[in-house]
Parts: structure tokens; sequence; C-alpha cells
């Protein structure tokens, strides 16, 4: 089997990778990433030698080159994650959203189409996507399957619209087609603009820790590793043209979270300022922010037997360790070293 995983030098891309080449050396897995700011393969550094294992550098926003890697590699399915993911530079910049996350879905929805030319038999395509598509909740209730959609940011509204036509190609052309809409990722290799590498990050540095609003945002954290045997499961045993939520169980308001991320740094590091919580400091907030997200995960773990392996505390763990491990793969990433990197391994 012939698979295109889309967005595999980012974060979640890259653990789904690298389980997918470990889990399966039939497979030939084909990591197709832009390598934008959040893509990076030092990400996949210890398994870029596998021999089942090929990277395209390629823009999916561009029509003529996708649908000549599709000719050239006739991929069976497709495990779509590349995107612009974060919700403040889309605030900054919406149309390079609409762009990524809405023309490079259809382009790629159309080169398949054009591929398998209505022959789907074992053909998937899998679209990752997120809950902040259904919008915002209140102070009680979840996000099902079957939750209206309601996306408050360009952001979300970009990965809505995207739902939305592969859902379309499913019904219109008889594309078989999965997606599931995950909540809030964490863990290693994570761009640090999000939440919990940002504020360590910003820890290390002796940087204020930005607070948005009140801080009284929820949302429902799930580390990464669990979600990328989440998407495993749904990709080899999801019902064709489903929907899956996947969740970790786990709601936190950001401020609670970021005192608990300051705790555990504090054990860690011996501050001259005393306790890192002395960073924290209320901005701003940003606009539309939504409320709160959290996910019923029934569906998942009813059909499909899933549910997260890894305890909030015990990832939150792994997590710091692994940013205060790696300490130059945050310098990279933020300096610009990266490219470096990039020019002397690929010699372009
Ligand atoms: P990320 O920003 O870390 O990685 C995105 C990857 O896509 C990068 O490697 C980037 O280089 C690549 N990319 C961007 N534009 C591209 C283009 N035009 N052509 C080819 N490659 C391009 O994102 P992430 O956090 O790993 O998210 C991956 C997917 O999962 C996204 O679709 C996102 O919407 C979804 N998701 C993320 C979360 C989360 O908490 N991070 C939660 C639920 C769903
Ligand atoms: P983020 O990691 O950007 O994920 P998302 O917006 O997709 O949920 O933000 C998580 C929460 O943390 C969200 O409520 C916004 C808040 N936040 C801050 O308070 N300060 C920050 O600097 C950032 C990046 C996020």
């Amino acid at each position: 089997m012939r698979i295109l995983i889309t967005g595999g030098a980012g974060f979640i891309g890259s653990h789904v990778v690298r389980l997918f080449l470990k889990k399966y050396p039939k497979y030939y897995i084909y990591n197709l990433d832009a390598l934008t700011y959040a893509g990076n393969l030092e990400n996949l550094h210890d398994v870029e030698n596998v021999l089942n294992y090929t990277f395209i550098k390629g823009d999916i926003t561009n029509e003529s080159f996708v649908l000549k890697l599709f000719d050239k590699y006739q991929f069976d399915a497709v495990i779509h994650l590349a995107a612009e993911s974060h919700v403040d530079r889309s605030i900054l910049d919406p149309l390079s959203f609409v762009k990524t996350n809405v023309l490079g879905t259809i382009n790629l929805l159309n080169a398949f189409k054009n591929c398998h030319n209505g022959n789907y038999d074992r053909k998937l395509f899998y679209h990752i996507s997120t809950d902040e598509v259904y919008g915002s909740l209140g102070l009680t209730g979840l996000f099902k399957e079957t939750t209206a959609y309601q996306p408050n940011s360009p952001y979300s509204a970009s990965k809505a619209s995207s739902d939305h036509f592969v859902r379309a190609y499913g019904e219109t052309y008889g594309l078989p087609y999965l997606i599931s809409n995950c909540s809030n990722n964490y863990g290693s290799n994570q761009f640090p603009e999000k939440l919990i590498p940002l504020f360590i990050n910003n820890i290390l540095q002796k940087k204020q820790l930005p607070v948005y609003g009140d801080g009284n945002y929820t949302r429902d954290w799930l580390y990464v590793e669990d979600h990328a045997i989440a998407i495993d499961l749904i990709f080899h045993k999801g019902k064709a043209k489903e929907t899956y939520n996947i969740g970790g169980l786990n709601e936190w308001k950001n401020i609670d979270l970021v005192k608990l991320l300051c705790d555990k740094m504090d054990k860690r590091l011996n501050l001259d300022f005393g306790s890192s919580r002395n960073l924290i400091t209320y901005v701003k907030d940003r606009p539309g922010h939504d409320l709160r997200y959290a996910i019923d995960a029934s569906k998942i773990k009813e059909e499909l037997g899933w549910s997260p392996l890894v305890t909030f505390h015990e990832g939150l763990e792994k997590t710091i360790d692994w940013y205060l491990n790696n300490k130059d793969w945050v310098d990279n990433v933020t300096s610009g070293k990266y490219q470096e990197y990039y020019k002397k391994q690929y010699n372009n």
C-alpha cells in the first residue's frame, strides 16, 4: 500500500509518520510537506533513512504539482494533515489559511479522484481535522459528531470548509473518505507558538507568560502519541464516510494549566527569580476567543476501542523533559538556522 501523508514534517504529522513506519514496514510511506516555518525534517531525523520512507518537498496549493505527484505514485490512501494550524496567525492573515487549508485540500481531492477514476476499491482519503469547527461550548455540554459546525476563527472556518469539501466529494463523486476531529494536542516537536511549548520556552528565557483575557478559557488536552494511535485505528478500522471525534477527556482552564506547568518547571529549574508563576501576565484577549472545547469521544471508544493511554501529568512531564533536552531544536526552529540544516541535508 502506498500512503501519502501530507504535513508529515509538522507536529502531529511527524508522530503519525513515525508510528506508521515502525508499525507497518510493508507500507510505502510518502511524506509530502512544504516545510513552512512549522515543518521541520529534524522531527523525523531518527527515521529518515528507513527504506520504505520517501520525503517529498512540495506545496499542496500547487495544482499541477499535486496532479503530477498522484500520476507518478498512484497513492492508494491519503492521510491529510498539512495545514496552517495556528489561530493567532489566521487572525493576522486569513487568506493563507484559505489557500492551504481549503484550496490545498481540494487539490488533493481532485488529484485522488483523477488518479483512481471511480475505481475506489481499497482506497481511502482520510482528512485530519479539529474540534474547533464546532465553535465554542458554554460551561456545560460536549462536542458530538452530530454537533452543528459553527467556526469562529479564520483557522476553524478554513478547516470546516475543508471538512465540507471532503464530505461533498464523498457524496458527489463516491470518494471513500474518513474525517476525524480532535481536541488540542500537546507533546514533543510542537512549534513554540502554541500555548504549552511557548510557555515552556518563555520560562526558560525568563520571558512573560502572556495569558489571554482572564485565563478562564477551557481546552481538552490530548497527548500527541494518543492522537497518532487514534489515527492509525481510524485509518484501518473506521467506517467509510464517517466522522470520529477524538479527545483527551481532560479539560483544563488555561490559567490552571499554566500554573501547573509553572510548578512542574520550577521543580526542574533553579530559578533566580523565584517561581515561574511570577512571569504570568494577563494580556489583551484574542478576538473571537472560543470559551470552551470538550469532546464526547464515546463513538471512537465504543466502535474502535480507543481511549487515551497517557495521563495529563505523565504527558506534561514527558513534554517538559523533551523541551529541556532539546533546546537546540527550539533554537533552530525559532532562529532560521533550520534552513541551513535543510540546505546541507538536501543540497537545495
Ligand atoms: P503544524 O502546523 O505543526 O504542521 C503542519 C505541517 O503542514 C507542517 O509540516 C507544514 O510544513 C505543512 N504545510 C503547511 N502548509 C503546507 C502546504 N501548503 N503544502 C504542504 N505542506 C504544508 O500542525 P499540527 O499541529 O501538526 O496539525 C496537523 C493537522 O492536525 C492540521 O490539519 C490541524 O488542523 C490538525 N489538528 C491539529 C491539532 C493541534 O492541537 N495541533 C488538533 C486537532 C487537529
Ligand atoms: P493555542 O495553543 O493557540 O490553541 P487553540 O487556540 O487552537 O486552542 O491556545 C490554547 C489556549 O491558550 C487558547 O485558549 C488561547 C490561549 N493562549 C494564551 O492565553 N496565550 C498565548 O500566548 C497562546 C498562544 C494561547
